[in-house]
């Protein structure tokens, strides 16, 4: 019984299994094996953040959720993809990709953004891999994974106390869920269209 649940709890409930699904692909990948790799998860986010960006300008979402302008992490991914010199065409072809993504209103938008936002929570473990394995840092290659200067948990929390001061009709609660679910169904599409599966390229 979702209702029942504060929204980011509800958010949180209807993703888990999506997500847990697409935490075991993208590891399953070995995103972290080389800088080849490592471009590929890069694209991946670049499809993510590229489709999710308009929401962090979006007027109305910005008076709901005022705490929204300065969460956009797309520049940091976009400096990261410069850092590893990511091929161009490639850049621009997942560009246009996440450009089609059509969110239907902020409802729907709020739970994309639930879905960017809770994603910097395992950004701290990754990063760990990402300096240990590739030798990349918050400063180089890495940079959209970096805590907030608040903490990530602290930051996160923020987010979420937004989210459950918000008050949704129930058919707008839906909407929340079903634009949370789409950016798991896209984010994990987008990794397997452009992350290496060696065992494909093998
Ligand atoms: C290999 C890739 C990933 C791994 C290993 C991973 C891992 C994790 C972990 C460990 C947490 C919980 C952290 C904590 O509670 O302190 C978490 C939370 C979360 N992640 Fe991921 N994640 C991955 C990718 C993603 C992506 C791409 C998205 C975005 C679509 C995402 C969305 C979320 C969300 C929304 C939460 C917060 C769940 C909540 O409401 O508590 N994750 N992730």
């Amino acid at each position: 019984m979702t209702d029942q649940l504060t929204l980011s709890n509800a958010l949180r409930s209807e993703t888990h299994d999506l997500h847990e699904v697409l935490d075991k692909r993208v590891m399953q990948l070995n995103p972290f094996a080389d800088s080849e790799h490592y471009r590929g998860f890069l694209r991946m986010q670049l499809r993510l953040h590229t489709a999710a960006e308009p929401l962090y300008h979006n007027s109305n979402l910005l008076n709901l959720l005022p705490d929204l302008s300065g969460r956009s992490r797309l520049n940091a991914v976009l400096a990261d993809c410069e850092d590893v010199e990511l091929n161009k065409t490639l850049l621009s072809e997942d560009q246009r990709i996440a450009s089609y993504i059509r969110i239907a209103d902020e409802h729907e938008g709020i739970g994309w953004l639930y879905a960017l936002e809770g994603s910097t929570l395992g950004a701290a473990m990754l990063l760990k891999h990402v300096k240990n394995q590739l030798n990349l840092s918050e400063t180089f290659g890495a940079s959209h994974m970096a805590a907030h200067s608040d903490g990530r948990a602290t930051h996160w929390k923020q987010f979420k106390a937004m989210l459950d001061q918000l008050e949704l009709t129930p058919a707008q609660r839906e909407k929340a869920i079903t634009g949370a679910t789409q950016a798991f169904i896209f984010v994990t599409d987008a990794v397997n269209d452009v992350m290496i599966d060696d065992a494909i390229a093998s």
